[in-house]
């Protein structure tokens, strides 16, 4: 019987992080115990629940039926919340206004929303090497092309400018940024976000995606939102409630327009449409985050505290391991190895060979990019110090 082919766009969609689950789920199958220091999702882990006041509001919006559709870009009170948000940020707030918000079903159907609205076939969008996977895998659904500037790992994962202006033309569309960085957890210093902005202004095609889900992952306290700095290039701010706030479960997350020369009048009407064709965000959802942006931030100090003592831990342990090496990451829950001596094909085989013997699941840094994220792997530090130890023990003998 003739099969029915997948679309082209979608057949070249990969997923790195996911992908490595299959194997692991095997093991699994087979009576083993797995170590998953794969995937960024904060509730994996007993560590980080989701704070109780927002627990609270979810389930009081439950019982009191707030069940239905919400409007289509979001509710009001926390789209305003939102805005103040993004106006009062410490290091560097905008002229946010709450009609500059829309709430998504997190920040990937925020992708796909931008991307369908932005790109023409043959448009590229430039994105950080390494990458997070949809900002690559996403635009061929679009008939466009995703092309990565390097991230120089000897320089804390600094913007190669060089590379970055060779491969600016007319035909960027949209420039990435992922500020705190994944994998890496690096976090650009303002100078680079100037010179990048002063690059981009000889852009007229060009806006800047700047997603910042883990600025509140930010343990030098140097993080600045790109909008803040930008006077005339259109900046679209990235964030939600699946990291920093720890529901990724909950999928919301959020879309903010900086747009200070008014150019994207007709793409926002084009978000604008396929958000209401979308019809909505979960509701309940949406008051469990507006309770988390109009209540106490306190609970974040102990947590942060956490993840920084175990972030300084997996730097001292993978340090003291012969054949990797590392340099402290200042944001996000990653850690990026780079592996000096890899005995085996490439990193996945590595990864693969250590979960099959040592049965600790980690990515491959080549699912974050073949060309920069090659000869790496990814390590999740959200567990606790002690599934941590075991973790780094297995990985030290594995490494002898
Ligand atoms: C940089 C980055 N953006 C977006 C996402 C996904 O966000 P959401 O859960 O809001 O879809 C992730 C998840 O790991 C991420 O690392």
């Amino acid at each position: 019987m003739t099969k029915i082919p997948v679309s082209r766009g979608v057949s070249k969609v990969e997923y790195a992080i996911r992908d490595l689950v299959l194997p692991a789920t095997k093991l699994e199958n087979q009576g083993h115990k797995i170590i998953k220091l794969n995937i960024g999702d904060p509730l994996a882990y007993p560590n980080f629940p989701t704070p109780p006041h927002m627990l609270n509001a979810y389930i009081e919006a439950l019982n009191n039926q707030k069940n239905g559709y919400s409007p289509s870009y979001g509710i009001e009170p926390l789209r305003s919340a939102i805005a103040n948000f993004e106006k009062n940020q410490k290091n560097g707030g905008w002229n946010c206004k709450s009609s500059d918000v829309y709430i998504t079903s997190g920040v990937s159907e925020a992708l796909l929303i931008l991307f369908a609205s932005f790109l023409f076939p043959d448009d590229k969008i430039l994105t950080p090497g390494p990458f997070y996977p949809p900002y690559v895998s996403y635009p061929p659904i679009f008939q466009s092309t995703a092309i990565q500037y390097r991230l120089k790992e000897d320089d804390n994962w600094k913007i190669d400018f060089d590379d970055l202006k060779n491969k600016l033309d007319n035909n960027v569309k949209l420039l990435s940024i992922i500020n705190p960085n994944n994998p890496t957890g690096s976090i650009l210093e303002k100078n680079e976000i100037l010179q990048l902005i002063e690059i981009v202004e000889d852009y007229p095609n060009c806006t800047i995606v700047s997603d910042e889900i883990y600025n509140k992952f930010n343990f030098t306290n140097e993080h600045i939102s790109v909008a803040s700095l930008s006077k005339k290039i259109p900046v679209i701010t990235l964030n939600g409630i699946s990291k920093g706030y720890f529901a990724p479960g909950w999928r919301i997350g959020y879309i903010a327009i900086h747009d200070p020369k008014n150019k994207l009048e007709y793409v926002r009407d084009g978000i604008e449409k396929l958000l209401r064709g979308r019809l909505s965000a979960p509701t309940p959802a949406q008051h469990g985050f507006l309770a988390a942006l109009t209540e106490s931030d306190q609970w974040r100090e102990e947590y942060n505290k956490k993840l920084i003592k175990q972030r300084n831990y997996c730097v001292e342990r993978i340090n003291d391991i012969n054949g990797l090496s590392v340099k402290k990451p200042k944001g996000a829950f990653y850690i990026f190895p780079k592996i000096e001596d890899n005995p085996y094909k490439n990193d996945k085989e590595f990864v693969l060979k250590f979960l099959e013997q040592e049965k600790v699941l980690l990515v491959h840094g080549s699912g974050f990019s073949k060309d920069y994220g090659k000869e790496h792997v990814r390590i999740v530090y959200l567990p606790d110090i002690k599934i941590l130890e075991i973790a780094f023990d297995k990985l030290k003998s594995f490494m002898k």
